[in-house]
């Protein structure tokens, strides 16, 4: 029996994890640069944590949380999402009496049971950063300059912003009666889902991916003309604070985001020659959400996105984010006494935080320097007879071919080591 990766799951094959790599290192030192410090939760968590957070009527909760009892009855979830977990962490760490302002990020894999295709998964890697503790504008547009700046250190071109604002719980009452104004003379038109919608939610009907459910949202009332004044306000300061910030971004007032915690700002960026799933990373502020887990009234905005649609944007893009693999030496050792003095010459190269590479199973010289060129190492260190004899080294450049003979000492200052051991 030969057995399969679960469906909607992927390996991260060696000649991809350097690009991984880089990719998670660049958006640390982004995250790093704007102030914000490394959280880290648990994969799961209670279930009912992100059944009251996301909402009862969401995606999430309603078809694509991987929820499971453990072995006391207990009912837990693989978290479907980020945001929701470092909230439960900052409540229950009392992190608000660190500092006013928390800047938090993570890394990690999130789980959601959806329909697999290019650029959605069911198990899939998020970066995201949570601004806790200010109703001020300046943050949603920080978290927007944090992404912005991400996806620029990447070199990445093809991608752009969208913003909307959904507005307070004050406001969200008349649009949504307006909705269901809109939408009750056409309900025989709508899908089943969408009708579900009406009942619960009808501002998801405008996130509803159905051909025929989107041209009639098209013409739908929009939040945007149902803002009070506070939200209108706030709404025109974040922007001002991007146009300070030189960020560009169009306002797409059907952006209602798939989660029910946010209010006000929304945000998505895309890159629209992804298809489908053209959502680099989307996020809001979500003000009522740590009093609704049962912590303090404190406002806070944040941001996820996908590394699968960033690399398939890189690849798109053909940017390459990290240098190849280089070994500095492929060490050939040729005689039991040559490995009596290249062993512990190997242990003191790698103590310096030079990479080493040693083949014992290969047996001629001629098939090792070839092994030396396939793993494209900088230098191969040869100690064969004459070498034993003479108590000095054999040192080829392999991208020159240069060839000399050195004392041990000479060879550190050849590779250049950081520091002679
Ligand atoms: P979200 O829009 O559900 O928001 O997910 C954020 C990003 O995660 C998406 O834009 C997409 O890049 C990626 N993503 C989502 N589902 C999948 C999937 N099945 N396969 C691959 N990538 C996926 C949130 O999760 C919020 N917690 C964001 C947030 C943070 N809001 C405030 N703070």
């Amino acid at each position: 029996m030969q057995y399969k990766i679960p469906r909607g799951t992927y390996d991260i094959l060696p000649q991809d994890s350097r690009q991984w790599h880089k990719v998670i290192s660049v958006f640390r030192e982004t995250a790093q640069s704007f102030g914000y410090e490394e959280i880290v939760t648990p994969v799961f968590e209670q279930a009912d944590l992100f059944e009251r957070s996301s909402g009862e009527s969401s995606d999430i909760v309603r078809k694509e949380m991987y929820r499971f009892e453990d072995r006391k009855g207990r009912i837990f979830a693989l978290r479907p999402e980020g945001t929701a977990p470092v909230v439960r962490s900052f409540v229950e760490n009392h992190l608000d009496a660190t500092a006013r302002i928390n800047r938090l990020y993570y890394i990690g894999p999130m789980f959601r049971y959806d329909r697999p295709q290019a650029g959605r998964y069911r198990q899939f890697y998020q970066y995201g950063v949570e601004c806790i503790g200010s109703h001020h504008p300046y943050y949603d547009a920080e978290i927007i300059a944090l992404q912005n700046t991400f996806l620029q250190r990447l070199g990445l071109k093809g991608i752009t912003l969208e913003i909307n604002s959904v507005g307070c719980a004050t406001c969200t009452k008349d649009y949504e009666q307006a909705l269901i104004r809109f939408y009750e003379p056409q309900k025989a038109e709508l899908c089943p889902d969408c009708l579900e919608r009406l009942n619960n939610k009808p501002r998801r009907l405008l996130d509803c991916k159905v051909p025929h459910c989107k041209t009639i949202s098209a013409k739908a009332p929009v939040m945007l003309d149902f803002l009070d004044a506070d939200c209108r306000s706030h709404f025109e300061q974040v922007q001002s604070y991007l146009k300070l910030m030189n960020i560009s971004y169009t306002i797409n007032p059907h952006i209602v985001r798939g989660l029910d915690y946010y209010t006000h700002t929304a945000f998505e960026f895309l890159n629209n020659s992804l298809g489908a799933q053209n959502a680099v990373s989307g996020g809001g502020r979500y003000n009522g959400l740590l009093k609704q887990i049962g912590g303090m009234d404190l406002p806070a905005v944040g941001i996820a996105g996908g590394f699968e649609r960033l690399m398939l944007s890189l690849k798109q893009e053909q940017i390459m984010p990290a240098d190849e693999f280089r070994p500095d030496v492929y060490l050939i050792l040729m005689g039991k006494e040559a490995i009596r003095m290249g062993i512990p010459l190997m242990n003191r190269l790698r103590q310096t935080g030079l990479a080493v590479i040693f083949d014992p199973d290969k047996a001629s010289l001629k098939a090792q320097l070839k092994a030396a060129d396939g793993c494209k190492a900088r230098f191969a260190v040869i100690i064969g007879a004459d070498e034993v004899t003479s108590g000095k080294l054999s040192v080829k450049n392999l991208d020159s071919k240069e060839q000399i003979s050195c004392s041990f000492d000479e060879l550190f200052r050849i590779l250049g080591s950081p520091s002679l051991p």
